[in-house]
């Protein structure tokens, strides 16, 4: 059976009773599916002020948690940082790092999440690495050559070991928020290019255990179905789609029925 990760990204746009109401709805909604479907895991990533109010609502239902950043130390003088153990112990399984604002707003780079990747798996976090094009870059023709050149920076020698997982977010930056996503077809194709670098990278029962790799960018409940019907294409990242309870959970429904074939 086919697994997904249908996982929320609720960026800035919530504050901690708007988190925990959001939280509480989409506990609701996907509790009984959620329990009845294992193939699929459901996760939201709300502000790191509001992670103990969505702590307290998800905790013992099959929604997780994530963090939205971290940094690569475990502790020091390093003001306004988070560190991973503190997400941990905040309740978080997962953590997106390198999500593509952070790259354009605040000057992340590849080596920085390169470090943040290494400090997640250290420390038992399943690190989701956000990758992607600018419009200028695809329409120049280096959609490949970017996305690419960030996998590698990332993640060569940065190997998952024992029982550690990567998720790999593929999210082409322009149509991030603009409620027109790709199509499937443009995004496997990435996907297996994604898949076969990762093969040249580590060894192949290596990638198809702890490696996998979801789509972001405008993905919704009406368009998830298409992408998910990708055999290369392993879950979703969803920003504005996931701030609808209602929604978000369709999606995830959506990938259960697909999980089931
Ligand atoms: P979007 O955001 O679904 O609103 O395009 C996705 C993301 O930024 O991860």
């Amino acid at each position: 059976m086919r697994r997904f990760f249908v996982i929320a990204n609720w960026k800035m746009q919530v504050e901690a009773e708007e988190a925990r109401e959001l939280a509480r709805e989409t506990v609701r909604l996907w509790a009984a599916q959620g329990a009845a479907n294992p193939a699929v895991t459901v996760a939201v990533c709300p502000p790191f002020a509001s992670l103990d109010e969505v702590r307290e609502e998800i905790s013992g239902t099959p929604v997780s948690m994530g963090g939205q950043d971290c940094f690569w130390e475990s502790r020091g003088a390093y003001t306004g940082e988070v560190s991973v153990m503190s997400l941990k112990d905040a309740g978080c399984r997962f953590c997106l790092v390198g999500h593509s604002e952070r790259r354009e707003y605040l000057g992340e780079t590849d080596g920085m999440v390169r470090k943040k990747v290494r400090a997640l798996l250290d420390t038992g976090l399943i690190p989701v690495v956000c990758i992607g094009e600018t419009r200028e870059e695809r329409e120049s023709g280096r959609r490949d050559a970017v996305v690419i050149g960030q996998l590698k920076a990332i993640l060569e020698g940065n190997r998952p070991i024992g029982s550690q997982e990567v998720i790999v977010a593929y999210e082409p930056r322009w149509v991030i928020g603009t409620g027109q996503a790709v199509s499937p077809e443009d995004a496997a194709s990435m996907h297996q290019l994604i898949y076969d670098t990762l093969e040249g990278m580590f060894p192949s029962d290596t990638v198809e255990r702890q490696f996998s790799v979801i789509y972001g960018g405008s993905a919704d409940a009406e368009n998830i179905g298409g992408f998910l019907r990708m055999p290369v294409i392993d879950g979703c990242l969803v920003g504005k789609a996931a701030l609808s309870a209602k929604g978000f959970v369709r999606m995830a429904e959506a990938a259960a029925d697909i999980a089931k074939g």
